[in-house]
């Protein structure tokens, strides 16, 4: 198993290492080439990086590494923040990146209360020929018991 993670202010960081925690699974994050700062992620500018990617259905923003013998994983979680609404397009290159055929993929998120839906919804049409599992969202400060009780249920 493989865990998966892009956290641009620590709290998807701090679920997944939990997760890590709880499973014993290899760990991977996604570490944007430009990576995000303060002002790339302030949401009440309109303008600014993280919300100009998000209205751009094309923007693919470039990940720096990559997970090296990707065949060798049967089950990948993948974990990210919610940004207006839905997975971070960072995400969208990460899918695109690899071939997830035939493997398990869950998904999960933190956000201040969107929840995942949407998110799986647009991860899954990414990667249709693998076998997605219920995804779900976490609040940042959840505890290692929400994610055993999580991994337990898929
Ligand atoms: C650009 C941006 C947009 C966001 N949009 C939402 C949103 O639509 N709904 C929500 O509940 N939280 C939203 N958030 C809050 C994050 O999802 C939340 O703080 C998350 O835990 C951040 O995870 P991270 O620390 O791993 O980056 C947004 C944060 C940013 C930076």
């Amino acid at each position: 198993m493989l865990v998966v993670c892009f956290s641009a202010t620590g709290n998807t960081k701090a679920v997944s290492e939990k997760i890590v925690e709880v499973t014993g699974a290899d760990y991977f994050e996604i570490i944007p080439t430009e990576p995000y700062s303060e002002s790339d992620l302030n949401y009440s500018d309109d303008g600014c990086r993280a919300n100009r990617e998000q209205q751009d259905e094309t923007a693919r923003p470039s990940i720096s590494g990559n997970i090296e013998n990707i065949e060798q994983y049967e089950v990948v979680l993948i974990g990210h923040p919610i940004w207006w609404g839905m997975e971070p397009r960072i995400m969208d290159t990460f899918m695109e990146s690899y071939d997830f055929s035939g493997k398990t993929l869950a998904n999960f998120c933190t956000s201040g209360g969107s929840g995942i839906n949407t998110s799986t919804e647009n991860l899954k049409a990414l990667s249709t020929e693998a076998n997605w599992l219920d995804g779900k969202r976490f609040s940042g400060r959840a505890d290692t018991d929400e994610m055993q009780t999580w991994i337990d249920s898929i």
